[in-house]
């Protein structure tokens, strides 16, 4: 391929969560970092009132309307773009008939946020031909627009903030409330994440993901009358078990996990900053309990994963990171330790599960970038 023929380059990373799990859609901070993982968008002006795609490693080619572009709602391959196209269009931008190369080295299905970081590239890589500004905030909450209405996931807004504005060797401290961030550098000392994916073929991670986010919602419309909270993630330990009785079962268990992952990720924000790398392995495997005991979203391979992971002695802690049901670990690993680390949690959780795990070789890279080629 001669990126020549092109007149943008454009990327957009995957991310991956260090901590704060399931709390981005209840206004909670979190705590993720963009990829070096990343889609990369070569775009040209064509002319024509149709973007034509055509991928790196597909041989498809898909071309879709502008003028009519709600038709692609459950294409196969295009969808996303064809959302995101749609979202900047609806926004009020130009939106251009152009040719796009596109080429994803975010893993799919592996819970780094593929989808994001294609949408976020494509809107930017809209943004470039039409020869409007890139504002990252607006385009992250586009994209976001776009997975909701496109690819059917009621997700928060993590995802695409970190994609697009992701910064090199920084995690992000993000208040999904009011979309403050605040960037802190990743200084892990003798110590390196490690991300590791399962490989379980996941299946219904759309309508699961989507019932939690209804269980969260239905505790806030329970809660708010007696509370004043405007957001899950205002309430305190103390409300919650005042009002317990308001909650039936497995929405307890849920709030329950909401209200201690914000506390922990003040307590990892903390351990980062003061490079206590002990201290962040311990609040990441307490995460990851939580979200195997009261958010019910880890499944049997993951778990095999962080456990294998957690009794290595190098291995300082780990959880899983995404949306859970598959998808990837983040371990705190000695780096002196990190091979030995990934040979032995491949083989232990190959004997645990049957199923072979993939390491990735990943830096904390930046969010949107754009070339002029
Ligand atoms: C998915 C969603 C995010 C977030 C995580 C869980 O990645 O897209 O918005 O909710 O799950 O933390």
């Amino acid at each position: 391929m001669n990126g020549k023929e092109y007149a943008y380059k454009v990327t957009a990373a995957g991310r991956v969560n260090i901590i704060g799990e399931h709390i981005d859609y209840c206004g909670g901070k979190v705590f993720p970092a963009a990829l070096s993982l990343c889609n990369t968008v070569y775009v040209r002006p064509n002319g024509t009132n149709e973007i034509r795609l055509s991928w790196t490693t597909l041989n498809e080619s898909v071309a879709l309307d502008i003028r009519d572009l709600e038709q692609y709602r459950s294409l196969r391959y295009g969808n996303y773009q064809a959302g995101s196209a749609l979202a900047w269009l609806q926004a009020g931008h130009k939106l251009v008939g152009c040719d796009m190369l596109q080429d994803c080295t975010v893993p799919f299905g592996s819970g780094l946020s593929s989808s994001a970081a294609i949408e976020v590239s494509t809107i930017a890589a809209l943004a470039a031909v039409a020869g409007e500004k890139i504002d990252p905030v607006e385009i992250a909450l586009l994209a976001q627009k776009a997975e909701h209405e496109f690819a059917g996931v009621n997700c928060g807004i993590m995802d695409q903030y970190a994609s697009a504005c992701g910064r090199k060797n920084h995690a992000m401290l993000l208040d999904c409330k009011t979309l403050a961030c605040e960037y802190v550098p990743v200084e892990m000392g003798a110590y390196s994440f490690v991300i590791i994916n399962c490989n379980k073929p996941h299946n219904l991670v759309e309508s699961r993901y989507n019932e939690r986010r209804a269980e969260t919602d239905e505790a806030l419309a329970l809660l708010m009358p007696h509370t004043g909270i405007t957001c899950l993630a205002e309430l305190t330990a103390a409300q919650l078990e005042k009002h317990a009785h308001l909650l039936h079962g497995k929405v307890y268990d849920r709030v329950k996990h909401v209200v201690e992952e914000c506390a922990r990720v003040t307590a990892a924000e903390k351990a980062m900053k003061t490079g206590d790398m002990t201290k962040l392995g311990e609040i990441l495997n307490a995460s990851h309990a939580s979200l195997r005991d009261l958010y019910e979203v880890t499944g049997a391979e993951l778990d095999a994963l962080a456990h294998a992971a957690q009794s290595h002695p190098a291995c300082a802690g780990s959880r899983m990171t995404g949306g859970g049901f598959g998808g990837c670990t983040i371990s705190v690993v000695r780096t002196d330790a990190v091979e030995d680390f990934e040979k032995y949690v491949c083989e232990k959780y190959a004997a645990a599960t049957g199923y072979r795990a993939s390491c990735y070789d990943a830096a904390v890279g930046d969010g949107i970038t754009v070339e002029k080629l």
